[in-house]
């Protein structure tokens, strides 16, 4: 019959012996320093605080001893766990700090890089200016029309009362597409148009009276590229032919299309002048919307208090009765002005060259207007 095993010392086990187990802490601390990243660190914590580490084993031996052994060794064991899971903990939440501060430099975005995505197009201020100006007149009840920029001379110069030798047309430098027509009258007579003007006689043929009708368009001169000057510039003309209309609605017109394009309370100003198609006839100036005449040393009229926009006056009868209409009973005024001059005037563009010379980074300081 077999008695119990009096030879066996339960408290000496030697899994629990100190010296085992602070050899067991040892290798496990070793371990945690040596995991340079996290992945090395849970391999480390399988082999020294997993199920089967020697110390979680160890821990289970402590059962098998009496009681009088198990709160010591159980102290022990615990104590080494716990100098084990401190540095566990510790090298852990290092590991992560390293690894934080590596995605954000890593991963940074710089978001002043340039996108990859293609910039938008976008309208061409000229283009926004006209537009906006028709748009009072759409406002006001007008018309618009619009006519080819390349012209038969009749229209640009004979319609609108020069005559064929009129010293007048040499007044605008003609862009001749063909010969000008002969004394004979030969030859197709084809100009650039120098102004808008012939659209007035078109839309007169065309629409008949009575007529509001505001006409933007691109119109030629043989003038040098300068700061101030463009071969290509572009107008809007103004056209107005009822019963009764006078120079008094010429006036308040202009007065009108002044105070929406540069501001509440910005007048014009007509003075004397020469056109053939009007009669009478007159410059007009814009009351200056920066110093409104106020200071002598404003660099937007030089002083001047008013800054030059274009001509207008009444509709000569001679274009009446060339376009069919009775000036008994019908009467109307005429203007043509500067989109380009507008344009330099509301946004301080000081130089007209800009203008034409493609660079979208000039066309994106004005926004994007639909
Ligand atoms: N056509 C003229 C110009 O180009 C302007 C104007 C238009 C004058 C209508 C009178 C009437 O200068």
């Amino acid at each position: 019959m077999s008695g119990p095993n009096t030879n066996f010392d339960p408290v000496q086990v030697a899994a629990l012996e100190p010296e085992a187990i602070e050899a067991n802490v040892a290798a496990a601390l070793e371990a945690v320093a040596a995991a340079g990243s996290l992945e090395e660190l849970k391999v480390a914590r399988t082999a020294h605080q997993g199920d089967k580490s020697p110390l979680a084993l160890a821990n289970r031996e402590i059962g098998a001893l009496p009681p009088s052994a198990k709160a010591e060794a159980g102290k022990r064991v615990g104590a080494a766990r716990a100098r084990v899971a401190a540095a566990f903990a510790a090298r852990q939440a290092e590991l992560e700090a390293e690894r934080d501060e590596r995605i954000l430099v890593e991963e940074a975005v710089d978001v002043t890089l340039p996108t990859g995505r293609r910039p938008l197009g976008r309208r061409h201020p000229i283009e926004l200016m006209a537009t906006r100006i028709t748009d009072i007149f759409v406002g006001m009840g007008w018309e618009i029309a619009e006519g080819p920029e390349i012209e038969a001379e009749w229209f640009n110069f004979d319609a609108l009362n020069f005559d064929a030798d009129h010293p007048a047309r040499q007044m605008q430098d003609t862009f001749y597409v063909a010969n000008p027509a002969d004394e004979s009258g030969e030859g197709s007579g084809l100009v650039l148009r120098t102004h808008t003007s012939p659209v007035q006689a078109r839309a007169l043929l065309e629409r008949g009276v009575p007529l509001y009708v505001a006409c933007p368009g691109r119109v030629f001169r043989t003038d040098d590229l300068d700061a101030t000057h463009m071969p290509a510039f572009h107008q809007v003309e103004g056209l107005a032919i009822d019963e009764g209309l006078t120079m008094a609605h010429l006036k308040g017109t202009l007065d009108r299309l002044a105070s929406e394009i540069f501001g509440e309370g910005i007048t014009t100003r007509l003075r004397p002048a020469f056109f053939p198609f009007t009669e009478p006839s007159a410059e007009m100036d814009l009351r200056c919307f920066v110093c409104r005449g106020e200071d002598a040393e404003c660099r937007t009229c030089k002083g001047m208090g008013w800054i030059e926009w274009g001509g207008c006056g009444m509709v000569n009868h001679n274009v009446l009765r060339a376009t069919g209409v009775d000036p008994d009973v019908y009467s109307g005024f005429a203007f043509g002005m500067g989109i380009d001059r507008a344009l330099m005037f509301r946004t301080g563009v000081s130089d007209m060259r800009d203008m034409i010379e493609g660079d979208v980074r000039f066309n994106a300081q004005f926004g994007m207007e639909i």
